[in-house]
């Protein structure tokens, strides 16, 4: 796993956005993994001016979104859907017919993701995964617990995730959502190449959990140090827990 601790969300996006424009560009039809968030925000705007500046286009790569909260329309300004129309796809040239989501409003949650598992295998697995981090150690809605999940399924997000994500419904006048469906861990050790970004001091102790503890399916996101393509990203503010490093 390399690690690169830079001085602000604004330097990691820059170099978390070359490394996608560079995956675009070597690649055209990529498939790329997206996080939502308030993580990638930064890096999504500078793919955007990269395509404004007509150094990258978006047009023949594939998506496959992490996360998608159950209950949700794509029309719902808190879903992910609408996250990804508003924050990158819909301000670039992405292709809608290749953008792949879980639907958060399937009956058949089950049939839903394995309808979704089907189309990653299908799209020949996922060339570059974008990860954020939950304080609480998740990566997609795969909350801390007893094991990791191979591919997607529907879970009861935590308190913690609960409590980190309710200002966004709260400021128009809605409830958060108790259940999700997620991409497993399985799906996102499966990518080829993976890149986590980390802002901020509620991350530090996630971040010290990922980077210098075990892997433990109590902190979800410590399997990536088993990947053998992890770049994480971090600020001053989120490394601060971590050892003196080499
Ligand atoms: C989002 C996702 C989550 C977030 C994490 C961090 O699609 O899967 O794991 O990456 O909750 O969220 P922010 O970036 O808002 O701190």
């Amino acid at each position: 796993m390399k690690v690169i601790v830079l001085n602000d969300a604004l330097e990691i996006s820059k170099d978390a956005a070359e490394i996608i424009i560079n995956q675009v560009n070597k690649k055209k039809d990529s498939v790329i993994g997206f996080a939502t968030g308030a993580s990638p925000v930064e890096t999504y705007k500078r793919i955007i001016e990269a395509y404004e500046r007509g150094d990258v286009s978006l047009k023949h790569i594939t998506t496959f979104n992490l996360d998608e909260y159950v209950g949700l329309n794509r029309e719902n300004v808190n879903s992910y859907f609408w996250f990804m129309k508003d924050n990158l796809f819909g301000k670039t040239d992405v292709d809608f017919d290749r953008v792949n989501f879980l639907s958060g409003l399937a009956e058949d949650t089950e049939a839903e993701c394995e309808r979704y598992s089907k189309r990653i295998r299908e799209c020949g697995g996922i060339d570059l995964q974008i990860l954020g981090i939950g304080t609480n150690g998740h990566i997609g809605f795969n909350e801390p617990g007893e094991k990791f999940a191979d591919g997607p399924f529907a879970v009861k997000l935590t308190q913690s995730t609960i409590d980190s994500n309710k200002k966004y419904f709260e400021a128009v006048g809605d409830t958060m959502p108790e259940y999700a469906l997620t991409m497993g861990i399985g799906d996102i050790m499966r990518a080829k190449k993976i890149i986590l970004i980390a802002t901020g001091a509620s991350k530090a102790k996630a971040v010290k959990a990922l980077v210098e503890g075990e892997v433990t399916a109590e902190c979800p996101a410590s399997i990536l140090k088993l990947h053998s393509d992890v770049t994480v990203f971090l600020d001053n503010d989120s490394a601060a827990l971590l050892g003196e490093r080499k």
